[in-house]
């Protein structure tokens, strides 16, 4: 866990984790029913976080199906309840899985591990033949389309820094080839993103991340303290309108036939 730069114990990042799942839980719930989730699935999430996505998937596959909910810190875990849901703790870099899953997901993980090659390849083999595969990662490509030359520049000391501490945010890309390399079938990626206005949703989560990272930033010399202001005012200006990043929903199919249920649609 020491090397996650947003872990738990940072005051405020249930609140950031609040906010993360208001942004995409409803994208990701509607590509997880054009998957197949269905009754009787047993599922795993791994990096789950506060465990929205997975108390939703417990009521789609109800009373006959699973769902392992887990993540390397299991704090903001311990309020789920449901007699299908089972926490776990798993770093998934190096415990168990299992395996035999009709789903196994993550979303917004992928990203922070700098062995994200090797923990899809485990992610994949954790997934029955037949069974899906999905992965939610972000793509900060739109970022980048700013008309705002100071949040460009924010932006560009943003990846800068980024890059240097081994997080890809630009990931999102590069899973479809992987698994499709790999020999998953079926294989989609579909990138969203919003235009947001200053003190939305979008923009109070980014504000939130921003200011968990701020010492991290400046310390880097990469963002200034004066593009770091103006930016952080930008966030906060109900006036301003600007590119959000993307999120890629990758969705994949392992070769082989399920047991009992029918297959996902292609
Ligand atoms: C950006 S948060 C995303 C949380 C959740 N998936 C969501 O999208 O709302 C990343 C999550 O991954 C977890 N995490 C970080 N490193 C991990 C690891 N090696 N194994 C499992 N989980 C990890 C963190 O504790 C955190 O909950």
């Amino acid at each position: 866990m020491a090397d996650y730069i947003l872990p738990h114990s940072i005051p405020q990042e249930d609140e950031r984790l609040t906010l993360m799942s208001r942004m995409l839980d409803p994208q990701l719930f509607f590509r997880l029913e054009q998957a197949g989730v269905a009754a009787g699935w047993r599922c795993l999430e791994v990096g789950a976080g506060n465990g929205s996505v997975s108390h939703w998937l417990a009521e789609q596959v109800g009373p006959g199906g699973h769902v392992v909910c887990s993540d390397i810190d299991t704090r903001f875990l311990s309020a789920l309840e449901a007699p299908n849901l089972e926490v776990r703790r798993i770093d998934v870099t190096g415990d168990p899985l299992g395996e035999d899953y009709d789903l196994v997901l993550t979303r917004a993980l992928l990203h922070h591990v700098p062995q994200r090659i090797d923990v899809l390849r485990r992610l994949a083999a954790a997934v029955r033949p037949g069974g899906v595969l999905v992965v939610e990662e972000p793509d900060f490509h739109p970022v980048l389309a700013t008309d705002s030359p100071v949040l460009r520049d924010f932006w560009e000391g943003f990846l800068a820094w980024s890059a240097n501490e081994g997080i890809d945010y630009f990931v999102g890309r590069r899973i479809a080839p992987q698994l499709a390399a790999s020999g998953f079938e079926a294989v989609e990626a579909h990138g969203e993103t919003i235009l947001f206005a200053g003190r939305s949703l979008p923009a109070r989560y980014l504000a939130l991340t921003m200011r968990e990272l701020e010492g991290e930033l400046l310390s880097s010399g990469l963002v200034g303290k004066t593009t770091w202001a103006e930016s952080m005012r930008l966030f906060d200006n109900e006036a301003f309108w600007t590119w959000q990043n993307c999120y890629v929903t990758t969705t994949a199919r392992r070769p082989g036939s399920r047991r009992g249920a029918p297959a996902p649609p292609t």
